[in-house]
């Protein structure tokens, strides 16, 4: 739903929808009565059921960002909607972020029908469901935290996607050897820390081939640098990769973006 700066310039962002409630996860600045700014989310967005306080930055391997109740009601779990799915969530328990809808669709067109994808660091599922609903491809997702792993079985079922996306809990290091060597295509959502996996990722790819859209955080110097990553762990495999272009998803402060650089991936050739 994006971020909102109507009330008193305070920004929140809407998780959620019409039929199941919404929450809105939302900032006080300085000087601003916390219970005010509630309320006025309340009125104007009547189906908001809970107003979530950030407090704190995401933690852990889980991505999760504390979250405190600041009004409203306990359960937080929502159904959100976007680009015709929907993905039932709870914030408070699993990484969501609607601002990536947008992002969500780039990739889901980028795929092409017939695709089998490996998408590391499923979540509950928001990027499997947007290729599936938008391409006859196949995606396996790998989740860690169990609690986004269960909705993201959920979330299969709900927008009856069963066909074609396979879910799995577990630790992508240890999930993935097993399935080398089969994908055309793979995604690697955690902006901090998916250069751990770049290995998995180059030999998930069937024959050496394929494309890797890869997430990383970083100033100017982040696509330079995933880009020698890349490079790096490619050479020591006899494959090369070629950088097919890079897009800022979200800046943070003026030199901080979160940014995905996707790479053509094949075998060297040796002349
Ligand atoms: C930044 S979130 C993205 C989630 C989802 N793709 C989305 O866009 O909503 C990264 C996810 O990766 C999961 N994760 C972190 N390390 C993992 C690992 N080693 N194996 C599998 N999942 C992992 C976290 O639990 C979290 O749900």
């Amino acid at each position: 739903m994006g971020r909102r700066r109507g009330v008193r310039r305070i920004p929140y962002d809407l998780i959620g929808s019409r039929e199941s409630g919404a929450v809105a996860v939302v900032e006080i600045p300085e000087g601003v009565d916390p219970d005010e700014a509630a309320r006025e989310i309340m009125r104007r967005h009547p189906h908001v059921k809970s107003i979530l306080l950030k407090a704190g930055a995401r933690e852990g391997e889980f991505r999760v960002r504390p979250l405190e109740l600041l009004a409203g009601s306990e359960d937080t779990e929502v159904i959100h909607k976007e680009h015709g799915y929907r993905i039932k969530v709870d914030p408070r328990l699993v990484y969501f972020s609607p601002r990536e809808a947008t992002e969500r669709q780039l990739i889901a067109e980028s795929v092409r029908d017939g695709e089998l994808v490996l998408l590391m660091f499923a979540g509950a599922g928001p990027y499997a469901i947007a290729i599936a609903k938008r391409r006859r491809a196949q995606v396996v997702g790998i989740e860690l935290n169990p609690v986004a792993a269960r909705y993201f079985q959920e979330n299969i079922l709900i927008n009856r996607v069963g066909h074609l996306v396979f879910p799995i809990e577990g630790d992508v290091a240890y999930v993935t050897p097993a399935m080398y060597g089969r994908f055309d295509r793979v995604v690697m959502p955690l902006p901090k820390g998916a250069y751990a996996f770049i290995g998995h990722a180059l030999r998930a790819l069937r024959g050496g081939k394929g494309i890797i859209h890869f997430y990383y955080w970083g100033g100017e110097d982040a696509p330079l640098e995933a880009i020698r990553m890349f490079r790096r762990e490619a050479a020591s495999m006899g494959l090369e990769v070629l950088p097919l272009g890079s897009r800022i998803v979200s800046s943070y402060a003026p030199r901080v973006s979160k940014i995905r650089i996707d790479f053509l991936v094949r075998p060297l050739r040796v002349e």
